[in-house]
């Protein structure tokens, strides 16, 4: 069986995610489409960078990511840096020619964006975007529905994205609090999350009226490049500064197939932890799910009995999308690892199969386009069309 090897960037809390998938895929999906093989860690900070190498069991590892675009042996190259190094990486990692699997969100600007895209497509190398969430197998469930007709015609949506972690005014200021490494706040950490599942279920968005608001102004720095999520707090005496992000996003989208919608992204929301739900509203149907309850799929159609109808729960298993590598009990339970290795086991395939996969560069591209247009709309507070991807 063919091996892929990985070159891997960043050694936080992607690479704890990523390098588990890389390990789990072949023992789920059998016969693997190849069998990944963990070559070279790379991190700016040499303790975390040897660290993982033992922690996650790569061969090698370097504090200069260089290594691994200049190795021939690398196949796959895995981007889990922070925002601000996605394109340096990405650009050059096309151009060696080798295959990409990047973060979420693709970039921090959409001129960044428009590179990698063209970059990758220029040199003919397989990419995905780590927008995993919408693999997870209710979301394919809800896929299937659409696809099926079982909720008609689109009329209507709702998404959030809803955490607590930053909602705490000394939760540090890492660098998904400062705009020259991260691009954007809520929305481009999480809201791009709901983003990309509404566009793959509904359709392309159009155009958007957006609200943002930057709630705790300043925060205590953290020290390190490592985001510890808000679980190390900084103290009254602790050294503040500027946050120059949005700490919330609120928009209506309107699609290219004239469904509408809105969606809300926070990481100040008490009480919630990575609440992403969406609810779909059809001419026969309406689809419901939340992420807090990953296995259970709600549905209800119009065409039950008046006696009857109501939304009913779908737990996802064996016979759902991706139930034949999972676990063969619905309701076992479907994790975050799960999504990753799914994602992992997707990506391989297309990469051994020459075939594209989604959500790829170009959709990475397309949801910038869609955040650029979201915070022009915030500032400007009127309807912002979203730009078409440049294809040269
Ligand atoms: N798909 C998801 O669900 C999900 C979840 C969390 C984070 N992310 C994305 O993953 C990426 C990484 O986030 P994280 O939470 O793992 O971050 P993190 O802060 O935990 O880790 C980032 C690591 O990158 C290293 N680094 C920074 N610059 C570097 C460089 N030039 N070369 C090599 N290493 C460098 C840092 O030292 C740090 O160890 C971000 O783009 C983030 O938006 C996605």
């Amino acid at each position: 069986m063919k091996t892929l090897n990985i070159g891997l960037i960043g050694a936080g809390f992607m690479a704890k995610a990523h390098s588990v998938a890389y390990a789990g895929m072949p023992m789920f999906f059998w016969p693997a489409p190849a069998i990944p093989f963990k070559k070279t860690i790379a991190d700016i900070n040499e303790a975390a960078a040897r660290d993982a190498a033992e922690k996650f069991a790569f061969a090698s590892y370097t504090t200069d990511w260089h290594d691994i675009i200049n190795d021939p042996d690398i196949d796959v190259v895995d981007i889990c840096t922070p925002n601000n190094v996605h394109a340096e990486i990405a650009i050059a990692a096309a151009r060696s020619g080798k295959h990409i699997l990047c973060e979420k969100p693709l970039s921090l600007t959409t001129s960044q964006a428009k590179e990698m895209y063209l970059a990758a497509k220029n040199n003919h190398v397989k990419t995905m975007v780590a927008f995993n969430y919408r693999r997870t197998p209710a979301v394919q469930l809800a896929k299937k529905y659409i696809e099926e007709g079982a909720i008609g015609k689109i009329l209507d949506f709702r998404g959030t994205y809803l955490q607590d972690w930053s909602a705490d005014p000394d939760s540090p200021l890492s660098w998904r609090f400062q705009k020259d490494i991260c691009g954007s706040g809520a929305l481009g950490d999480i809201g791009t999350h709901v983003v990309d599942m509404l566009r793959y279920l509904v359709g392309e968005f159009t155009s958007v009226n957006a609200r943002t608001a930057t709630y705790i102004p300043e925060r205590p720095v953290q020290s390190g490049m490592s985001d510890s999520l808000g679980n190390t707090k900084g103290g009254a005496d602790s050294i503040r500064q500027s946050v120059d992000v949005d700490d919330q996003c609120c928009f209506m989208a309107e699609c290219a197939n004239g469904a509408f919608g809105t969606i809300e992204a926070t990481r100040n929301a008490w009480g919630r932890n990575n609440y992403i739900t969406f609810e779909i509203h059809g001419s026969e149907g309406s689809i419901c799910f939340n992420y807090e309850r990953r296995d259970e799929l709600q549905v209800c159609f119009a065409k039950d009995g008046d006696d009857r109808r109501g939304f009913r729960t779908v737990y996802t298993g064996p016979c759902h999308p991706y139930g034949e590598g999972l676990w063969p009990i619905p309701a076992l339970g479907i994790g975050y690892t799960e999504t990753k290795i799914i994602e992992c086991y997707d990506f391989c395939k297309a990469i051994m199969q020459d075939q594209e996969v989604s959500p790829n560069f170009r959709d990475g591209y397309a949801i910038e386009l869609i955040s650029d247009a979201i915070l022009e709309s915030a500032k400007t507070r009127v309807w912002t069309k979203v730009k078409e991807v440049a294809e040269n």
